[in-house]
């Protein structure tokens, strides 16, 4: 049966004591509130209504490549009444799955169980047992058949000691839904419409209500705060360690390593600890990865060896390559395959050819160096005039001697050499020596200055 959703997303978050509406904060890179809908957009739903009230132009903002119906709640008066704000737009033809925009790691599985368990129900519950249930919507049963949820704070002793719970995700017939939201009341201990009486509605009308339950805990924990924030966070990243693990890849560390993106990975991948990695990033076969090192919207292609704390953003790496420790591979870096970069090496816009080296202190920005060339220690390639930004071409078996500044445009051609400590403002020709220091003068006989003693 076709469903529409409605995520619950209008809470102001006030335990995060943040600017950022709480649903847009991150949990791997992206807005936990962007992790449901991801996952109900693979589960196929027609419409994904998003309740929202608080920080609506930074939701929209960040939003806003989404197929989404925007129902603003302006007053939280409870997740009743939030339902409420999207039941214009709902058809009675629809089931509605209900669900709260700060549990991220809901899982596809588990809500298309919920679903089907609605085949054979007129409403499917997703509940819990928790040990500590405080604060959480108690399940009440007569005998198998859910009978009513009672909120924490109206709750009496005994049903206090229930520990299966209300994880806020349920569906059911759209025009069920409005029937019943129509009826509600706020009378109870917090004064709000609770969503949750719509279940001993269902019950009085003589309604299937059955509850299915997620592979995890996890899955239904809700966010309310910065340790909350950062448990889920753990938990998800772990479990990415361990898909990634699964795939051939070694990790020194499946608790120090974190993927703020997309990876994809060949096999027989070693990562050391202290791994970023943002965007966009794919990893080739037999790739070492040392400790601390940060990978954003990069292609890491196979045989190469990224050394420790080096830094790979919107760069390719080509195969057996070596990059690092300490390189800065900036966005435009490109380096073919068997090529380079030692430590403290940076390269913007820049591309090393088949084998070329750039092993020590290097910036080369703009710059695009042939095969087989070597650029010596300290070698700067002077770019930007103080207002533009200019070329250098380095042709295939170049040298660059060490302390060289190549003034662009700079043209070198193949075999050239420059001899080290040149500051380089002309064309150097191909098999040509170029030479700009100072010729040495040595002065024998010469007195060091002593001290003045009066
Ligand atoms: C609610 C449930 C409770 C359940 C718990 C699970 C009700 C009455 N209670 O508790 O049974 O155990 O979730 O976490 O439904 N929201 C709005 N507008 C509002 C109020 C809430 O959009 O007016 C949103 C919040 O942003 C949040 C979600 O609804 O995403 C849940 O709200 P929250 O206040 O955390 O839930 P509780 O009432 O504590
Ligand atoms: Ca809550």
């Amino acid at each position: 049966m076709a469903f529409s959703v409605v995520v619950l997303a209008a809470g102001k978050g006030t335990r995060m004591k943040s600017s950022l509406p709480k649903v847009l904060h991150p949990i791997g890179g992206k807005a936990m509130v962007q992790h449901i809908i991801d996952t109900v957009n693979e589960l196929g739903a027609t419409n994904i209504h998003l309740v929202y009230g608080h920080g609506a132009e930074q939701l929209k903002a960040q939003l806003n490549h989404n197929k989404l119906s925007w129902c603003l709640q302006a007053e939280q008066l409870g997740t009743g009444h939030a339902v409420q704000q999207a039941a214009p737009y709902i058809s009675d033809e629809e089931d509605v799955l209900i669900l709260v925009g700060d549990a991220p790691l809901i899982k596809p599985s588990t809500l298309q169980q919920l679903i089907s368990i609605k085949q054979k129900a007129d409403l499917a519950l997703l509940t819990v047992h928790l040990e500590d249930p405080t604060g959480m919507g108690r399940i009440i049963r007569e005998g198998e058949q859910v009978s009513a949820i009672v909120e924490h704070k109206d709750a009496s002793e005994a049903q206090k000691q229930i520990t299966e719970i209300n994880t806020g995700m349920m569906i059911m017939a759209g025009s069920d839904l409005k029937r019943w939201l129509n009826n509600l009341n706020s009378n109870n201990a917090q004064g709000e419409f609770y969503l949750t009486d719509v279940i001993a509605m269902a019950a009085a009308e003589g309604k299937t209500i059955k509850a299915s339950h997620p592979s995890s805990a996890i899955e239904v924990e809700g966010i309310n705060n910065r340790m909350q924030l950062a448990n889920i966070e753990r938990a998800f990243q772990f479990e990415q360690a361990q898909q990634i693990m699964a795939k051939g890849v070694s990790l020194a560390d499946p608790h120090r390593f974190d993927v703020r993106g997309e990876l994809t990975v060949g096999q027989d991948i070693n990562i050391d600890i202290n791994t970023v990695i943002k965007g966009k990033v794919s990893i080739g076969s037999n790739v070492n990865i040392g400790p601390n090192c940060v990978l954003i919207d990069c292609d890491i292609a196979d045989g190469a060896s990224i050394e420790a704390n080096s830094i790979i953003e919107q760069a390719q790496v080509g195969e057996n390559c070596s990059v690092g420790p300490f390189a800065r591979l900036r966005p435009g870096a490109v380096m073919a395959e068997k090529s380079k970069v030692g430590n403290f090496v940076e390269m913007k816009k820049t591309t090393l050819g088949k084998g070329s080296k750039a092993n020590h202190f290097t910036y080369l920005g703009d710059t695009q160096v042939g095969e087989d060339a070597n650029i010596g220690a300290g070698t700067i390639t002077c770019n930007y005039d103080g207002v533009n930004k200019f070329k250098t071409i380095i042709g295939d078996g170049a040298f660059i001697g060490s302390n060289s500044s190549l003034v662009a445009p700079a043209n070198i051609g193949k075999n050239a050499t420059v001899g080290a400590g040149s500051v380089i403002t002309k064309q150097v020709d191909d098999n040509e020596l170029a030479l700009s220091r100072a010729k040495q003068k040595n002065l024998s006989n010469w007195n060091r200055p002593t001290k003045n003693c009066n």
